[in-house]
């Protein structure tokens, strides 16, 4: 639709005042003004627009192609401006607020209402969060308003770890892209709903559930929200980091994925390979190998999961046979992201 816009780059060096830093000012006024930027936090990128705007929130859904059904998380620079913005802290939320914010973490909390209607998509929620990047940090102080930002990627997509991901999904969509180089968590913030009184983990994330726990005691964690059809957090009902090759998520050792794989190639299948650096090394039958990581550092392949999936795409074969990892820690929102990618599960 408004594929011809001109989009902007700012390369972002090391800054010391990255509040005053003439780039962040330049790009926090196109967002005051209406337009879209993207930006890099912690987690993945984000496309940002003013939350306080509904035709600039609108053109979020627009360049994404983003089902409008589906809620966006609005960014703060401080506390401050989040309790204008909501009705009530629970005590379990100021708890996780201390402890994990700037972070990983997105709260939903009651709306005030005072947000375009189209950032919670209706709902008289809202998902909250201060992101831990001084490039996010000092974009949002400059705009002294909540940013509506979803990941800035295509819908469907992966999420975007380098801002390169970026401009291959959205260039020409949006105005700007500040370039902070690789993000540090690389999957998603934790969501957790806090307006009831056991706090629900409606995706898991960069925040464990263990590192919840540690502060506010048990906790559930929604199940199946992918089935139904009036979820809890509505994102997780799309399908989504789908890759045009198919996935097949494997679990079980090494001769496990390598019997498959004889399967698959006896009927003429040309097979590749999405697993860690140890499997990668114990199978025989190698062609196209994507490399995670050290199975012994679950985070470091979180943070190379997303780039991993673009990569996919580029690979000339008929499927890849994912690893399976432990469902533990970061493990969790791993696993999430890779059984949503994958098209079968064994
Ligand atoms: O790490 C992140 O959270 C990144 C960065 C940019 O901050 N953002 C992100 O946004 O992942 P998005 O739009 O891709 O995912 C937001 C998730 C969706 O699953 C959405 O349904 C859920 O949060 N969500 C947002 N508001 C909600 C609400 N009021 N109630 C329930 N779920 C909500
Ligand atoms: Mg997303």
């Amino acid at each position: 639709m408004n594929d011809n816009k001109q989009t902007k780059t700012w390369k972002m060096n090391e800054s010391t005042n990255l509040i005053a830093d003439k780039q962040i000012i330049e790009a926090a006024d196109m967002i005051k003004k209406g337009g879209l930027v993207a930006f890099p936090t912690e987690t993945v990128y984000g496309l940002g627009a003013d939350a306080t705007n509904e035709a600039a929130v609108r053109k979020i859904f627009t360049a994404k192609g983003r089902p409008s059904d589906n809620p966006l998380i609005a960014h703060f620079g401080d506390r401050e401006t989040v309790a204008q913005f909501v009705d009530d802290i629970p005590q379990k939320a100021r708890q996780l607020m201390d402890a994990f914010w700037p972070g990983p973490l997105t709260i939903i909390l009651p709306s005030k209402g005072k947000l375009a209607q189209n950032v919670t998509a209706g709902l008289e929620t809202v998902g909250v969060r201060i992101p831990d990047h001084p490039i996010a940090l000092a974009l949002l102080k400059n705009v002294g308003k909540p940013v509506a930002a979803p990941s800035a990627n295509q819908s469907g997509k992966p999420s975007p770890t380098l801002a390169e991901h970026v401009s291959y999904d959205l260039n020409g969509k949006v105005d700007g892209i500040i370039d902070g180089g690789k993000v540090g968590v690389g999957v998603e913030s934790t969501v957790i709903d806090c307006t009831v009184d056991v706090p629900v983990i409606l995706r898991p994330g960069g925040v464990t559930r263990k590192q919840i726990e540690a502060v506010i005691g048990p906790v559930h964690v929604a199940t199946g929200a992918a089935e139904t059809d009036t979820p809890r957090s509505p994102g997780m009902k799309y399908k989504h980091y789908a890759p045009s090759i198919p996935i097949w998520l494997i679990t079980g050792p090494s001769d496990v994925m390598e019997k498959k794989a004889k399967e698959l190639r006896d009927q003429g299948k040309k097979v590749s390979y999405l697993v860690s650096a140890e499997r990668a090394a114990e199978l025989k039958l190698l062609d196209d190998v994507i490399i995670l990581g050290s199975r012994e550092n679950l985070s470091n392949i979180a943070n190379h999961l997303y780039e991993s999936l673009r990569k996919i795409d580029q690979l000339n074969t008929d499927l890849v046979l994912a690893e399976s990892f432990p469902n533990q820690g970061i493990g969790e929102a791993l696993m999430n992201r890779l059984e949503r990618a994958a098209t079968v599960i064994l």
